[in-house]
Order: C-alpha cells, then sequence, then structure tokens
C-alpha cells in the first residue's frame, strides 16, 4: 500500500528583494484585483488544509508579515536575513518548526498568483505515490530563459533541474521549466536540504538540487505539468504585474459570466476578487468592481462606473457613477455622475442623479435628488423630492451637524439647508432659500430677501447699451 500521509505543511517563499518592481513597497505586497500577491498565493493553499503554513520573508518586511497576520494569525513567519537561496529559505522553515517526517511539504514561490488550489492539492497527491519523493510542477514555455530547465530521465520522471546559469548549451534547449512549486516528503527533503551546496553560478543554497539528491536516495521525482502555463507566472516587475492582472481579471470574468452575469465588454471590467454578483445583473463597459461589493439579481451597472465596498440592491441602476462605501437599495437609481461616499445610503426606488455628492446620509424610499447638490450628513424621509441645486451646509468650520427632512417634503430649487435644521414631513420651501431655521410640518419656509425691480434703471444707467436698445423696443411694442 502506498504510504499515506494525512499531515501537509505549506511553505511559501517571500524572502527576494523584488527588486525589478522598482518599488517602495515590498513586491508580494503588490495587488491583484484587490488582493495582495502573498495573499493570492495563500488563499491557493487553502485546499491543502495544511496542519501548519510557513511564510519565509527577508529582512526589513515588517509589512509583509503585517499583511500575513491580518490574512490569517495562524499562519507562521520565518525571517531570511540574508539571502542565501531558495533551498537555505526551505531549510530555515524547517529547522524553526516540528515536522514530522512522513507529512508532505509543498513549497510554493510567494510571487506566482495565478497558481490555484488544484493544482497544489494535485501536486501534493502527486508525491503520496509509493517511491515517489517529490513532485515538481513545470510547464513548456516558448521563451524559457532566466527558468531552472527540467531535465527528464529514461522513464519521464525528473532527473534533475538545472538552473539557466549553470546550464549547457543542451540543457538550455529544453522548453519545460521549474515553476518553483513542488511537493516533497518531509523526511528526504530535510536529508537532502543538509546536502545542499553552493557551488553554484549564484552561490546560494538551491531548492533545485534537492531534486537530484532525493533522486540519489532511490526516490522517484514526478512531474505535474500545468495545463496553463500562466499559473507559474511569475510576477518580477511591472509588465509581469500588469499580464498576470489581466489573467485574473479574464478568470473573474469567465466566472461571473458562467454564473449568469451578463458582461457587455468584459477587457474592461475588473471584478475583484473579493466582490461577490449574482445571476441577471448587467455589467457595462468600462467598470471598476472593487473590495467587499455585492451586487443582487437584476442590476444594471456602468458604463464607467466604479464601486467599492458598495452593496447593490437588486434591479438598482448605476450609470458612470463613483461609489465608496454606499447602500443602494432595489430599484434605486444612481448617476449619470454621482458621486457617493461612505455611509450614503440609498433606500428602496430613491434616486441621485447628476453632479449629486451623498455623504453619509439616508434618502429615504420613493425620495428624489436628482440634480447638482451636496447631502452630507442628512436623514430623507419618504417620497420627498429635493430641488436642483440643493446644498445641506453640514460644516460650520469647526463642527458637522445634521439636516433631518421628513416624509413627503419638497425642497425648493437652489436651497441652503444650514445646519442643524429640520424640515418636517409634509413641508415645502421656496426656491432660492437659504433655511437656518426648522419648518414645520405642512409648513412653507421662505428664506430669501424680498425682491425689488428699480424700473427704467437701465435706459438711466446703461444708456446707449444694446440692453437700452432692447428695453426701449420693449416698450414700444
Ligand atoms: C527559481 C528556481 C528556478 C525556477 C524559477 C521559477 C531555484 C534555485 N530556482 O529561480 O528553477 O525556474 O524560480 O520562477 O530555486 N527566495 C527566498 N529566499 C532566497 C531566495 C529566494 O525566499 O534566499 C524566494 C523569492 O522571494 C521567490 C522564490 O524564492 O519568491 C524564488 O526565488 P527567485 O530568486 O525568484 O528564483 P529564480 O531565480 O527565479
Ligand atoms: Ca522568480
Amino acid at each position: 500500500m502506498a504510504p499515506q500521509s494525512d499531515s501537509c505543511i505549506a511553505i511559501v517563499l517571500a524572502a527576494g528583494e523584488g527588486t525589478r518592481m522598482r518599488s517602495s513597497v515590498p513586491k508580494v505586497l503588490h495587488t491583484i484585483l484587490g488582493r495582495s500577491l502573498i495573499r493570492h498565493v495563500l488563499t491557493a493553499t487553502e485546499t491543502l488544509r495544511a496542519t501548519k503554513r510557513i511564510v519565509v520573508v527577508g529582512a526589513g518586511s515588517e509589512l509583509v508579515v503585517q499583511e500575513i497576520t491580518e490574512y490569517d494569525a495562524e499562519v507562521t513567519t520565518v525571517l531570511q536575513e540574508r539571502r542565501g537561496g531558495t533551498g537555505h529559505a526551505v531549510r530555515l522553515a524547517l529547522e524553526s518548526n516540528p515536522i514530522v517526517n512522513d507529512s508532505i511539504i509543498v513549497v510554493v514561490a510567494g510571487d506566482v498568483p495565478l497558481i490555484t488550489g488544484e493544482t497544489l492539492q494535485h501536486l501534493a497527491k502527486a508525491c503520496q505515490n509509493s517511491g515517489v519523493g517529490a513532485a515538481v510542477l513545470t510547464a513548456d514555455v516558448d521563451d524559457p530563459s532566466g527558468y531552472g530547465r527540467v531535465i527528464r530521465d529514461h522513464e519521464n520522471g525528473i532527473l534533475k533541474i538545472v538552473e539557466d546559469r549553470d546550464a549547457t548549451e543542451d540543457e538550455r534547449e529544453v522548453h519545460e521549466v521549474n515553476s518553483s512549486v513542488y511537493a516533497f516528503q518531509a523526511g528526504l527533503l530535510k536529508t537532502a536540504l543538509a546536502e545542499l551546496t553552493t557551488n553554484n553560478a549564484q552561490g546560494e543554497e538551491y531548492l533545485t538540487d534537492a531534486i537530484e539528491i532525493i533522486r540519489s536516495k532511490g526516490k522517484k521525482v514526478v512531474p505535474v505539468v500545468a495545463h496553463d502555463y500562466f499559473e507559474i507566472l511569475g510576477v518580477n516587475d511591472r509588465v509581469q504585474l500588469a499580464e498576470a492582472t489581466a489573467i485574473m481579471r479574464d478568470r473573474k470574468n469567465l466566472e461571473l459570466m458562467s454564473h449568469g452575469v451578463t458582461l457587455i465588454d468584459p477587457p474592461t471590467t475588473f471584478v475583484d476578487v473579493s466582490v461577490t454578483i449574482e445571476p441577471d445583473v448587467t455589467i457595462r463597459p468600462g467598470c471598476q468592481i472593487e473590495g467587499a461589493t455585492t451586487i443582487a439579481r437584476g442590476a444594471l451597472i456602468g458604463p464607467e462606473t466604479r464601486l467599492f465596498n458598495c452593496v447593490v440592491g437588486e434591479e438598482a441602476t448605476i450609470i458612470k457613477s463613483e461609489c465608496d462605501g454606499a447602500t443602494i437599495g432595489r430599484h434605486a437609481h444612481v448617476g449619470p455622475y454621482s458621486f457617493l461616499r461612505p455611509g450614503a445610503h440609498l433606500a428602496e426606488g430613491a434616486k441621485v442623479g447628476s453632479f449629486v455628492e451623498v455623504k453619509n446620509s439616508t434618502i429615504g424610499a420613493g425620495s428624489k435628488v436628482p440634480h447638482l447638490s451636496y447631502i452630507g450628513d442628512a436623514t430623507i424621509g419618504i417620497q420627498s423630492n429635493i430641488g436642483a441645486g440643493t446644498i445641506t451646509a453640514n460644516y460650520d468650520g469647526v463642527a458637522k451637524h445634521q439636516t433631518v427632512i421628513g416624509d413627503h417634503v419638497r425642497i425648493g430649487s437652489d436651497n441652503i439647508l444650514i445646519a442643524p435644521v429640520e424640515i418636517g414631513d409634509g413641508a415645502y420651501t421656496a426656491a432660492g432659500s437659504a433655511i437656518t431655521e426648522n419648518v414645520p410640518p405642512g409648513a412653507m419656509g421662505v428664506g430669501r430677501g424680498q425682491q425689488r425691480n428699480i424700473l427704467g434703471w437701465v435706459l438711466r444707467k446703461r444708456a446707449g447699451s444694446d440692453s437700452a436698445k432692447a428695453a426701449e423696443e420693449a416698450k414700444e411694442s
């Protein structure tokens, strides 16, 4: 019977400097569709149900440790203070953690964000077969330069891996490359790592040399060929970051479409991995849907809309708008050109129209803020209408104050509601009002100066002007 090991340990290598990113941010903290590279890799390792997950981090990587802890405080980190090579990194991880010899150890580089959980499972399983000491994820690539080459034996197993810089002319011709993703029998790996040398072009302990050593102990090393070469794509610079982003976008979009979401133009639709979208939602071109956003059935989003951490209800429509931390109720309508900021809450059937900014405010069911407004720190009841150009003056230069508007209210156009202020149910306000006092229910609030017309002013003060001429003609007719 094959020796079955039930415990699996995942080791993620993330101590490299990532100098080619030319960034002040550690490489593995760069994000793709809202998730850091290291978090993508750690998420993929979840399928392994590992008894322990260890990440090897480099000197000065407090931020990386912080990100890992935020993801899952159970993940262990090990500090590799100087770059001693991939073999050295794994050795450190094993030395600082008690690991039983019959467990399976899965090793993944921290910069391969497209690796999938299924592939890791596959690899771990391949390593559980009797006589197998290790399994290596490989891929056939058009341009193998820079990668370690996989040298096969007569039985289609792996004989060894040769690094690009250490390879012979013949070996360089090989297009099957090492992905830096492996599964090992723990006991064998420990033995092999103890035998590594630094006799190579980079003077480092290569994890890849463990393959030949395991072979020399009479165990097989089997290849698992990635069916999709993208899975092994390492992110070393901004070009590869963009390439990986495009692939991840396509993956997420395919998943959405297969679950019944209509994407009019998938290449311009960027949906974070953390977003949930129900069937029969339509996303028009040019949208970014990010963070913890959820969109319910039948909603229509876009074109050119960004949603971040929003909750969108059934059949809501959001056209050409920017929404951050907003809740948009069923059948509500937003846009075009609306800006919803954190705490904006639109109840069922509410409407926020063009050039309207809403912050920390509730717009009640069926209420409308259709044109050119700022609504901040306000509560609006149901079925009220806010006239064009109305602004809640919520800030007196020191503190923020509340505006409370009741049900079935009609605020005239171009009002300034100077908070704190309350407009009672069923009240009206006159167009052009500056409302500083509460308006009782059912009252008409008028907050503006009496108009006076100075007759003949233009004829006297602007005699001979086109305006004066027009006025004369109007008098004569
Ligand atoms: C490595 C492999 C190569 C493979 C390639 C795939 C070795 C010797 N070579 O080469 O066969 O084709 O990946 O991308 O393993 N790291 C540490 N500590 C170290 C060195 C590296 O944690 O001391 C980490 C890096 O952060 C990275 C991973 O290990 O996540 C791989 O290191 P990298 O320098 O990128 O190795 P390559 O030269 O690309
Ligand atoms: Ca690399």
